[in-house]
């Protein structure tokens, strides 16, 4: 552990935070809850490394909770941000980067054929929500068990992420008619996707899911499962929706839809496309998308959409992933990472299963892969909580929680992997044969 003392500790500003913002976080996925211990301050993040207020350096395997695929402050994406910023914030105004931006998305994502910049995933979903009840004039939608989707009303139930760390499963405030319009079955359960549309299929509007699900940790499609349902949507008129805030750019310079061939009606974008800057987008079939306002009836609109400084962002990102094609490092450190983890977890008699996508990863304390929110929920979570705390204490950052993704990016090295499974297994010899 690298410690320099300072004045300034996690553990005063927490403090301090919890007297002024609700929980001491403006998210609650920041919050330890589920791991225990202060919620970390960071002060800084370069590459892989990030360093917390009183001076630990900890090698980052959140990054984010996803975007950055390059690692922290990467040069050519800071660059860029400032020669932005320099030439101006927001203008409330079109600019020409953002139609060289949605150009750049619609070439690589052949499903995207126009794109709406908005500036989250939130809102890019409540976008895409919207849109296909105005195009369908349908009003249910289907959603899957532990795929979160951002915290606009209709997706917060039976939500993954902070809502599943929490044990929370719909949120208070949302009324029970708008939950009632959405319908929840199993990830990877075609037969109960099947029944569904038996039953509601002609007042369905869209089916959305997350194609590989990283928000009960990383799960990934059952062989069929998106072939499945780009079929049934098909067959009942219904839209389907890859939400790939996670997932896009993240396995490839494109969507998970597009590298496994499966075309969806439409598309949710986020984070990552904008280098770490707020920015979303929502994206899809033409004839969908021009009935968005000021071509069609549905209305969406937002003051800072497009906005310039995250969109400069996004081109140096993408610009990057063009000439670097970090992709097959990224596949490479992912299994080098988990296959070392599992080895280790065998070794020490831990019972845990690293599950491993690209350059995402789940370390899950439970025997087997999971495959849904059924089976993930047989974690031993107080596990995950000692190995997060004990492996943070060794200087390697992992989410604050056993239900969320991990990443590597490009900025991280063998070394780190190297460093990341020593850790482990000094972790692992002091957690016993448990659980
Ligand atoms: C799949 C998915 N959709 C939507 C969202 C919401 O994005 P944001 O937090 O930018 O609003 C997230 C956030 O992690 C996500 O993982």
């Amino acid at each position: 552990m690298n410690q320099t003392p300072s004045p300034t500790t996690s553990h005063l500003l927490f403090e301090r935070a919890t007297r002024v913002i609700p929980g001491g976080v403006n998210s609650p996925v920041r919050a330890f809850n589920a791991v225990g211990g202060d919620p970390l301050y960071v002060v800084r993040g370069a590459g892989a490394r990030i360093w917390s207020a009183e001076g630990a350096e900890l090698t980052d395997f959140c990054g984010s909770w996803g975007p950055l695929l390059f690692g922290h402050a990467r040069p050519e994406i800071i660059a860029a941000i400032q020669q932005a910023a320099a030439e101006g914030t927001s203008f409330g105004i079109n600019t020409p980067r953002e139609v060289e931006f949605a150009e750049a998305l619609c070439a690589q994502i052949p499903s995207v054929e126009m794109v709406r910049l908005v500036s989250s995933g939130t809102e890019a979903v409540m976008t895409a929500l919207r849109l296909a009840r105005g195009f369908t004039g349908r009003r249910k939608i289907l959603k899957f068990d532990g795929c979160y989707h951002g915290h606009t009303d209709a997706m917060l139930v039976s939500a993954g992420s902070g809502l599943l760390t929490g044990g929370i499963s719909s949120s208070a405030g949302v009324l029970a008619s708008v939950a009632a319009e959405t319908i929840v079955v199993p990830y990877n359960d075609l037969a109960a996707v099947e029944r569904l549309i038996q039953q509601e299929g002609s007042d369905l509007a869209a089916i959305i899911v997350e194609p590989v699900a990283g928000n009960m940790g990383l799960i990934p499609p059952a062989e069929g499962f998106l072939a499945g349902l780009r079929a049934a949507t098909a067959r009942c008129g219904a839209l389907l929706i890859f939400d790939e805030v996670i997932t896009g750019f993240r396995l490839g310079p494109t969507t998970y839809g597009t590298l496994c061939g499966i075309k969806p009606d439409l598309t949710t974008l986020g984070k990552i496309m904008g280098g770490g800057m707020p920015i979303g987008a929502v994206g899809g079939r033409a004839e969908i998308m021009r009935q968005l306002a000021p071509l069609g009836p549905v209305y969406q609109a937002g003051t800072l959409s497009g906005n310039p400084v995250a969109v400069a962002a996004g081109l140096a990102m993408l610009a990057l992933c063009r000439s670097e094609n970090p992709y097959p490092r990224l596949a490479t450190l992912g299994r080098q990472l988990a296959d070392g983890l599992n080895a280790a977890a065998r070794q020490a008699g831990i019972t845990l299963h690293c599950a491993c996508l690209g350059g995402m990863f789940t370390p899950f304390f439970m025997a087997n892969a999971p495959t849904d929110l059924a089976t993930v929920k047989q974690c031993h979570t107080a596990s995950y909580g000692e190995f997060f705390r004990q492996m943070r204490a060794r200087g390697c950052y992992l989410p604050p929680s056993q239900f969320e993704a991990a990443f590597v990016s490009a900025a991280h090295t063998e070394d780190d992997i190297a460093r990341f499974l020593a850790a482990a297994r000094e972790t692992f010899a002091t957690l016993g044969k448990k659980p």
